[in-house]
Order: C-alpha cells, then sequence, then structure tokens
C-alpha cells in the first residue's frame, strides 16, 4: 500500500514531507525514502529499510533547506524490500527523481528499450526515471515528458517527478484507476498526496486527480491537464470539519468509495506475494511446506454471506491448480453436520472481519478435528487469525459499508494466490500455467479500474430498474457465485427481493416468475457456457422479461436481445470473477441510492456478526 507525498511552498518541505509519511503510515510499508532539490539545485536522496524512524534516523542534522520535495512510502511488488528497491528513484545522471505508486506491466521490455546506464533496484519504477531523464535531455518540457512517458508505461499507477533545473516544480499523473492522487491547496503552497490523511493538517481545500490526469504545481501555481495536455478545470472540494466525512472524500457514502478502491486492493492484496523472478507466489508465514501440501487429500472452504461466495470462487481455482477435491460449506451448516474430517483435510475459512460467530465454530470443528487452517482476513489479530494455522490477510484497509465489495474481491484473489502456491507444492501446476496467471493477475488492477470507467452507464441502467422489486441474476461456471453475490448485493442495499442462481437450474423453478416485472441480470462473457448463456436470455425474453446482459469487451452478438449490455474489460477468464463483481456491486449501490436506502447501513444488518 504505497503512500505519495509531496510539497512545494514558501516553508522548508522535508520536514512536512516526512510528516506526511508519517500519516501515511497506517496504509503499511516496508520502506522509506524522501528527495529534495535543495536551493542550489543540489539532488537529496535518502532512503532507508523498515519503518520510517529509520529514515528519520537517517536524514537527521542533514536535511536541506529545500522548497519543494517528494516522499514515499514502499510496500513491495517487485524487488525485495531494501534500502536500494526503495522509491525515491533516479535516472543514471541524478536529473531526476520519482516516486511511484502501482505496477508498470511492460517494464521489462521498457528496461530493455531505454536504460541510460545499469539498474540499480530490481523495481518497475526505475525505468520511468531513465525514460524521463532521455526526454529532458531532448529538451522536453518537464510535464510533456511525464506524459510521454506514461503514454508508453502499461499499468494502473501514479507516478510523482521532481527535476534539476526547476526548482519549487512538481509533476504528477495518474493512470488508470490505481494509486489515487489528492491535491491540496495551501496559501502560497501545494501539496498532494496519496490520500488524505497527510494534507488534512495543512489544507481543507483539496481536488482529487482522475485517471488520465495530471498535475504540475509550484508554490503559487497549479495547472491540471488531461493526457493531450489540454487543460482541465478541476472543482475544489472544501473539505467540512467532520473526521468522517473527510475519511470519505469526494465519494458520497463509504459503499461507492469502497468499490472504487478496488484496483488498489487488488494491488495491495498481491503486493510481495505475486512474484514473477521467478513467477510463484509467496505468503509469509504459512504452515506449509512441500510434505505437508502433498499430504492433503482434500480442502473444505468456509465462510458466510459474501466470504461464502468468495470460497465458491476459490474452490474452482483450488480444484485446477492443487488438483485437490474442494467443497464450500455455509459456516452454520457445517458446524452442525457432523462433517467427516482428518488432518489431511486443509480447512480454509473466510472471514474479513475474523470475528463472525459462524465461521468462529466452524473452525472449531476442524480443529476438534486435526485439521490444518488456512484463513483469509481482513483485520490483523482478529479471532479467526487466532485459531488457524496461518493466515493471509486481506491488506485492503478497512472497510466501513456493511456489504462487502473490497475485502470480497481480494478474497477471491488470494483465494487464487493460494491455490497457486499449493499448485506449486504439490507440483501439480504446470509452470507455464503458474507463470501465464501471475502476469494476468498483475494486470487485474488495470482491468478492474477500467471497469469502473463504466460506472456512469450503470448508473444510467440503474435508472431503469430501480422500481422493480424482485430481480434474478444467472451465471454458469465462475459466473454462478458471482450471481449469487450480484443478488445478495442487491438484496441488502437496496431492500429489492433479488434470487441468484446457477442458469442451467433456470429451468427448474425460477423460470415460473419471469415476466415484464422481474428483470434478470445474465453474466455471460465469451467463454465455453456462452452459447448456453445466450439460450436462458432468449428464454428470459420471450417470456417478456428484461435482461441486463454483462458480456466481454467488444461482444455485440447480445445487442438487441439484451435490453441492457455492460461490457468487461480484457481479462484472463479465470480471473473473470474479480472484475466481473464490480459491475454488479454499483448496480446495487445506484439503485439503492435512486431508491434513497441508506446504502451503508442497511437495515437489521450488522458489518460483523457476532451472535447465531
Ligand atoms: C456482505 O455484504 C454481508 N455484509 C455479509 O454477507 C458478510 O459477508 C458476512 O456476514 C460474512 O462476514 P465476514 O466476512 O466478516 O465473516
Amino acid at each position: 500500500m504505497c503512500g505519495i507525498v509531496g510539497y512545494t511552498g514558501h516553508r522548508p518541505a522535508g520536514p512536512i514531507v516526512l510528516d506526511g509519511l508519517r500519516r501515511l503510515e497506517y496504509r503499511g510499508y516496508d520502506s522509506a525514502g524522501i528527495a529534495l532539490f535543495d536551493d542550489h539545485n543540489e539532488l537529496y536522496v535518502a532512503r532507508a529499510t523498515g519503518k520510517l524512524d529509520a529514515l528519520l534516523q537517517r536524514v537527521e542534522g542533514t536535511l536541506p533547506p529545500a522548497i519543494s520535495g517528494i516522499g514515499h512510502t514502499r510496500w513491495a511488488t517487485h524487488g525485495e524490500p531494501s534500502d536500494r528497491n526503495a522509491h525515491p528513484h533516479l535516472d543514471p545522471g541524478g536529473n531526476v527523481a520519482i516516486v511511484h505508486n502501482g505496477i508498470v506491466e511492460n517494464f521489462e521490455d521498457l528496461r530493455l528499450r531505454y536504460a541510460r546506464g545499469p539498474f540499480l533496484s530490481d523495481t518497475d519504477t526505475e525505468v520511468l526515471a531513465h525514460m524521463l531523464a532521455t526526454r529532458l535531455e531532448s529538451g522536453d518540457d518537464l510535464l510533456v515528458a511525464l506524459r510521454e512517458v506514461v503514454k508508453e508505461a502499461q499499468g494502473a499507477y501514479s507516478i510523482v517527478a521532481i527535476a534539476r533545473n526547476e526548482p519549487g516544480r512538481i509533476v504528477a499523473a495518474r493512470v488508470g484507476n490505481a494509486g489515487g492522487i489528492v491535491v491540496g491547496i495551501g496559501d502560497g503552497e501545494h501539496l498532494l498526496a496519496s490520500d488524505l490523511s497527510a494534507l488534512l493538517p495543512h489544507t481543507r481545500n483539496v481536488t482529487f486527480i482522475e485517471p488520465g490526469e495530471f498535475v504540475d504545481m509550484h508554490a503559487d501555481r497549479i495547472a491540471f491537464t488531461d493526457a493531450e495536455g489540454a487543460t482541465i478545470t478541476k472543482r475544489i472540494e472544501v473539505l467540512p470539519y467532520d473526521p468522517v466525512a473527510a475519511v470519505k472524500g469526494q465519494y458520497k457514502h463509504f459503499m461507492l468509495k469502497e468499490i472504487f478502491e478496488q484496483p488498489d486492493a487488488a494491488l495491495d492484496a498481491i503486493r510481495g506475494r505475486y512474484l514473477t523472478r521467478p513467477p510463484h507466489v509467496a505468503f509469509e508465514g504459512l504452515p506449509l511446506d512441500e510434505a505437508r501440501a502433498k499430504s492433503l487429500t482434500r480442502v473444505v472452504l468456509v465462510g458466510m454471506g459474501t466470504s461464502m461466495h468468495s470460497a465458491m470462487v476459490g474452490r474452482h481455482y483450488l480444484e485446477r491448480f492443487a488438483r485437490l477435491p474442494a467443497e464450500v460449506d455455509n459456516s452454520a451448516e457445517f458446524r452442525y453436520r457432523q462433517p467427516v474430517l482428518d488432518e489431511n483435510t486443509l480447512v480454509v475459512s473466510i472471514a474479513q472481519s475474523g470475528e463472525t460467530v459462524d465461521t468462529l465454530a466452524a473452525m472449531d470443528e476442524a480443529r476438534r478435528a486435526g485439521c490444518l487452517q488456512i484463513t483469509l482476513c481482513n483485520t490483523p489479530g482478529a479471532q479467526t487469525t487466532r485459531v488457524a494455522d496461518g493466515t493471509i490477510l486481506l491488506r485492503v484497509g478497512p472497510e466501513i459499508a456493511v456489504a462487502s465489495t473490497k475485502t470480497m474481491l481480494a478474497s477471491m484473489l488470494l483465494l487464487h494466490g493460494l491455490a497457486l502456491h499449493i499448485g506449486r507444492l504439490r507440483g501439480t501446476l504446470d509452470p507455464a500455467v503458474e507463470a501465464q496467471q501471475i502476469e494476468a493477475a498483475l494486470h487485474l488492477p488495470a482491468a478492474i479500474g477500467e471497469m469502473l470507467e463504466s460506472a456512469p452507464l450503470i448508473e444510467e441502467i440503474a435508472g431503469r430498474y430501480a422500481q422493480d422489486e424482485d430481480f434474478l441474476f444467472l451465471g454458469r461456471g465462475l459466473g454462478y457465485p458471482i450471481a449469487l453475490e450480484g443478488a445478495l448485493k442487491l438484496k441488502e442495499v437496496s431492500y429489492i427481493h433479488a434470487e441468484g442462481y446457477a442458469a442451467g437450474e433456470m429451468k427448474h423453478g425460477p423460470i415460473a416468475l419471469i415476466d415484464e416485472h422481474m428483470p434478470t441480470l445474465a453474466i455471460s462473457p465469451r467463454d465455453e457456457v456462452f452459447d448456453k448463456m445466450r439460450s436462458n436470455i432468449e428464454q428470459v425474453r420471450a417470456r417478456r422479461g428484461r435482461v441486463i446482459a454483462v458480456v466481454s469487451k467488444g461482444d455485440r452478438s447480445l445487442v438487441g436481445v439484451a435490453n441492457d449490455i455492460i461490457e468487461l474489460p480484457e481479462v484472463d477468464p479465470l480471473l473473470a470473477p474479480i472484475v466481473t463483481v464490480v459491475p454488479l456491486q454499483l448496480l446495487a449501490y445506484y439503485i439503492a441510492t435512486h431508491r434513497g436506502a441508506d446504502v451503508d447501513q442497511p437495515r437489521n444488518l450488522a458489518k460483523t456478526v457476532t451472535v447465531e
């Protein structure tokens, strides 16, 4: 969960940047760094592995009186946590310093093409400094150089740069939906940061940088432009003195904020775990080695509600990659069924809160039977993590809305990672598949970001269905758990009666409900069961049912058949559920807001269910 800070103004930049980094500490990090060009145009850089105190010790008594600077807290993705991999990164001549949050997907290719000298780090970031320096040397303005560099650097990220001979100037860009940047407008000074917490001590006048936007700031002036260099007029928001509203930022509800945080959630979940050299997935502190993984005969996944839907997706991954028979159980059913378990059974529990009483009871049952237990949880130190033999933390930051969104996305993704990890240990995973899946997962933050660009369309579609009182969600294969989740989300936040079904089941009962008052959302990407989904859609239409189809990018075949179409971005078919869930969350959210429902705290629901 990298954090970025930048300051330009009339006060000494160093302490302000360091204080900003302190305020971003909660995001989690493994190293930190700062870069300043001082009054004499000399570059000052300090980096340190570990906590911020290590960096503070390193800079003590040496910070120059610079008027602008940038800082970074790093959570490793490419390259281990170390001083040399910590940001800021420089070009070999020390003319440019950059900090970056996100993933540059094609960095290896860029390294081959644009190296100006040896690389001093293993990061995907450093090459961007080389590229910027080359452009500056050829006469480009700093902002123009940044614009050209990000055109070539694929992925979803934010980047901030400073350069020699440009005292007091900071440029930044946001590419794709990962790596948010918020800019603070102060009195004779400007700041930027990954989130509001670093800005609030200095100003309450802020504006949020959207994907594709650039900012060019000096102490006394600031300009915003788009990817073509055209000027943008940004709305400056004055934050209220309400800490909760401040945390909500530009979003009306936490649910929407958390939906939009999902590119970062995906990134934070896989950071330091999905590794490329060599391709493998690694988790810290899991009680699994080759022998233990090979001794397993079966996996049981347990969870409640949304977490159980994640488990249903995870089951596909464990069967496919780890070649283990896998089953999913509702925790509350599992505990009372006297399930057959032994020490060769792996029980994987999913509970974002880590306190769900039924899941804890299921884990007790598994413990009594001597099963090996791994839990997925978003709350460090929660009860499930104390019971399990090993924990995979979701690492997506607090989820405030009662309806789970980003925690589900991270759970699905990390079950994918767990299955790859176990598959490798058991020798059941083809290395080529492993490499391909890791690469595909690293593309997810960008794909989820692209999906979020459909939010205005989904809001418009939601308006057409907000008055309906019943809804059907259909999916097949990996789309089935997502259909269940779409129905659950809609029920929870809009109070519309919704049912999720495996599409093949439709003719066995639910079809009796279909008429013009019962719309159907059909998850129908171009996969091996597409033709069957298409038949289901035709059957609904033949009964005057309205259909919203979620289709693969560019698929026009349901135009004129479905009433509304939502296109998915390009994504690996196995990872599709992790993206497909996003438009369903948005649909539920917008329908609920149309109906004036209390989205963040729906009636009767609790975020953490600690009673049976
Ligand atoms: C999700 O939107 C719901 N609030 C609910 O189904 C939730 O997923 C369930 O209560 C499980 O919670 P947990 O992940 O904390 O165990």
